[in-house]
């Protein structure tokens, strides 16, 4: 965890930005994976790491603004856990690490907080996304369901938002360790994607640097020659030269730090023309995009750069015709590009989500689109320094979408649907870096990661790099 004054301070923040009331912050407990004992791998709720640091399951945290106090609830394991677990810390050792001098067992949690609404005190609280947690505040608020889910408190979540949606350099330093481990996953992935190999080698393998040097992946890993699905999560083609194949993975690092990145290569290790062409007006989209990020701008302002660098490119091809901020005015990029660029990040690799995205990505004065595509974009709000966010424009050649448009003759004036008929068997190409906004523009985060077609294709002809452990940590 991070130094105990890093937590204190980010509470002491919470409660000058909340003002009053009691703020709730349930841990995780285990859950479950196909029987009671034989459980996921513990990942504790990123809330409650930002403002307690304690990465065990069992603890509940308190923030009571109005007496100016700090509990953790929580027991302290028995002989028959010290026997299957080994010795572990007393709960009021583990919570003076982060700071809290108060603690006590689980069982009073309910009675706090039945004392602080009988005293008029707001019992703040924030979205749930777990049913064991639900359930635990509906007996402690002594609400039904529906009112446990509907309930969160807003000014809570705006509070939270402002504060975690700036990090800072620890929280940078560990985002940029996980972009790192992110490189060796890619450059592996690069170097594995040879005709003949089964996709589930390359995503086992790289599943397994990020176990290795940090935790567990940061998503499920996306990894496909269709990269036309959005989110393939299938892994069972056999690579075959003339293909591309996404490659959309990050780790966590042991501090829960996210990273998100996106490659697409020629399986075989080199561009053919078809595939370069369409690469680099993904490559143009994800370089003038990121070119283009600084403080006081909008986030949506870069996705339409992005769309318009798809256009230009796809126009070149000759995919797409007529005047490209006209064409991204109507949408036609979509068919190509009906995805956002990209999401706020942290511990969470879209940071923030479970608390609305809408609090996340945008404010009073940038409000969501509703074109088809572009209402998907996460991030649209006015860039702060602290920010971290991905960039990651696509382009995809998806059947089914291509069929629905040409059939409802949409945007006949942009596209030449008789040529982009030929590309159906094409798949899809993501680029996506992690990018932290500063004072005066932006920085790329961690090592830079191939992607330019020479670096692809020169990473693509090299042998697998082997890493210890030790140089990451
Ligand atoms: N990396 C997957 C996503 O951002 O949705
Ligand atoms: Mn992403």
């Amino acid at each position: 965890m991070f130094k105990k004054e890093v937590y204190i301070e980010r509470r002491n923040q919470l409660k000058k930005e909340l003002g009053s009331g009691i703020a709730l912050f349930m841990g995780n407990e285990e859950a479950a994976f196909n029987y009671l004992a034989n459980t996921y791998h513990f990942r504790q709720d990123s809330h409650f790491l930002y403002f307690f640091g304690l990465d065990h399951p069992g603890f509940t945290g308190v923030i009571d603004v109005d007496n100016d106090k700090e509990y953790i609830f929580g027991n302290d394991f028995d002989i028959e856990d010290i026997i299957w677990m080994g010795v572990q810390p007393k709960v009021a050792d583990m919570a003076a690490e982060v700071g809290i001098e108060n603690t006590s067992p689980m069982n009073d949690l309910s009675s706090f907080i039945g004392n602080g609404i009988s005293k008029g005190q707001q019992i703040h609280f924030l979205p749930t996304y777990r049913g064991t947690s639900v359930i635990q505040l509906t007996e402690l608020l002594g609400k039904s369901i529906v009112e446990v889910k509907s309930g969160a408190s807003v000014d809570l979540i705006k509070a939270v938002v402002k504060l975690k949606e700036i990090k800072d350099e620890y929280e940078i330093a560990e985002i940029e360790k996980a972009v790192d481990i992110a490189y060796l996953m890619h450059t592996t992935s690069m170097k594995m994607a040879m005709p003949g190999v089964v996709e589930q080698e390359i995503a086992g393998t790289i599943e397994g640097i990020s176990l290795a040097l940090g935790g567990p992946v940061s998503f499920p890993i996306i990894l496909s020659m269709d990269g036309q699905t959005l989110h393939n999560h299938y892994h069972g083609n056999i690579l075959e030269k003339g293909r591309m194949m996404v490659t959309d993975a990050g780790a966590e690092t042991q501090l829960h730090y996210a990273s998100d990145i996106t490659r697409t290569v020629p399986v075989g290790g080199k561009f053919n023309t078809r595939q370069k062409d369409v690469y680099l007006a993904v490559l143009n989209a994800i370089v003038n995009s990121t070119a283009a990020i600084k403080p006081g701008l909008r986030y949506r302002e870069m996705h339409f750069v992005a769309a318009r660098e798809i256009v230009k490119g796809l126009k070149d091809i000759g995919l797409m015709k007529g005047d490209v901020d006209d064409a991204v005015a109507v949408g036609a990029h979509t068919l190509f590009f009906p995805h956002g660029l990209g999401h706020m990040m942290g511990m969470d690799v879209h940071d923030m989500e479970g608390l609305g995205e809408n609090f996340v990505g945008y404010d009073e004065n940038t409000i969501r689109s509703e074109q088809f595509g572009t209402a998907y974009l996460r991030l649209g709000k006015e860039l702060k320094p602290g920010f971290v966010l991905t960039v990651e424009p696509g382009c995809y050649f998806i059947p089914a979408l291509i069929d629905k448009f040409r059939g409802e003759g949409k945007f006949l004036d942009f596209i030449n649907y008789d040529k982009v008929e030929t590309y159906k068997d094409f798949g899809g190409i993501r680029i996506e870096d992690d990018v932290l906004v500063t004072e005066d523009g932006h920085r790329v985060l961690g090592k830079p990661i191939p992607k330019t077609v020479e670096d692809v294709e020169r990473t693509m002809a090299e042998p697998r790099e082997f890493v210890k452990l030790e140089s990451y940590i």
